[in-house]
């Protein structure tokens, strides 16, 4: 029995060996196929399956779309070729820029912003995300989302949260970096705002605001017309950050905005006056009239908020998430 298959990617061809998963029998080959969490996760990997078979080691309903399913998209670094195959993946405008930090401010107690000035511009689509790597940390690579529209292509900030003994992110939270060196690659992934005037639910968690920050700024300089909920979890009041930029937000703009914020671990004496409990249980006291959802946050938060939303009826082609799945 044939061991080996072929595969034709982008009108490469390609060999993959026994049990090898597409994406890493394309980059084996010097095949520069957009990845980023190769566990099935983001979906940076998808491509569509034009002819032969594959065999899926995990389910990819959660992060392709009812539209991509049907379409025969597919996450290459969950596709074991079980015959001969074609795939085609979007080439993006990725590149790789140097840059300076040239601007580090704690946004809680475990979110820094860092605000990079590069050599030369790059531009991205708000709600994407790249990747970073320190000159004094090399092949420490970390996607984060841009935090702000694209006003200043040479001027780039990200929300950096500390996880755990995370190698590049308790630098960024614990280190001062003023000055350093480092490399953004990217852009990468598909949140960005859709085109349309269907009212919007956002629904974010942590440093999820990151991407819907850039979307929403975006907007408001579009002048779009459309009113925007923001449901916005966090844990404890310390964890809450950039109020006065979603006031800013909410008075500049054009229709309806709504804030939401809810704490998860709210003490019994606290003031709050908030809502309290996980932001997910939220999602049906503001459904009415929305037409698209836009979900960013870790990932058990935002496959619920997509279970809720598709039960409350909203059509999942009209539902837009990115999972922050962290690494260490
Ligand atoms: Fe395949 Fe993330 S790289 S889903």
């Amino acid at each position: 029995k044939k061991k080996t298959f072929s595969a034709e990617v982008n009108g490469k061809t390609i060999t993959i060996a026994s049990k090898e998963t597409l994406l890493s029998a394309a980059l084996r080959q010097n095949i520069d196929f957009p990845n980023s969490c190769r566990v099935g996760g983001c979906a940076t990997c998808k491509c569509r399956l034009t002819s032969g078979k594959v065999r899926e080691l995990t389910d990819s309903s959660y992060v392709l779309s009812e539209h991509e399913l049907e379409n025969d998209f597919i996450l290459a670094c969950q596709s074991v070729p079980v015959g001969d195959v074609t795939v085609e993946y979007e080439e993006r405008a990725t590149k790789t820029v140097s840059g300076t930090v040239v601007g580090q401010s704690s946004l809680t107690h475990d979110i820094t912003q860092l605000t990079i000035k590069t050599n030369t511009p790059l531009s991205y689509r708000p709600g994407q995300y790249a990747e970073l790597e320190l000159a004094g940390l090399p092949n420490i690579k970390r996607s984060y989302s841009f935090a702000t529209a694209n006003s200043d292509p040479c001027s780039l900030t990200f929300f950096i949260r500390q996880v755990g003994n995370g190698r590049f992110s308790s630098r960024a939270v614990e280190e001062d970096l003023m000055g350093q060196s480092l490399s953004v690659t990217g852009p990468h992934g598909d949140f960005w705002l859709r085109a349309g005037e269907k009212d919007i639910l956002v629904v974010a968690g942590g440093s999820g605001l990151a991407p819907i920050m850039a979307m929403l700024e975006q907007a408001l300089t579009n002048r779009e017309n459309r009113s925007v909920t923001l449901l916005f979890g966090a844990r404890q009041q310390r964890d809450l950050y950039k109020l006065a930029e979603i006031k800013s937000l909410k008075d500049l703009w054009p229709t309806r905005f709504s804030f939401v914020p809810i704490l998860s671990e709210c003490s019994r004496d606290s003031d709050w006056q908030g809502g309290k409990g996980f932001v997910t249980d939220f999602i049906g006291e503001y459904i009415d009239g929305i037409g698209q959802a836009y979900l960013c946050g870790p990932p058990v938060m935002v496959d619920k908020a997509k279970e809720t939303l598709i039960s409350l009826g909203l059509n999942p082609n009209d539902i837009y998430a990115d999972r922050f799945t962290t690494v260490t």
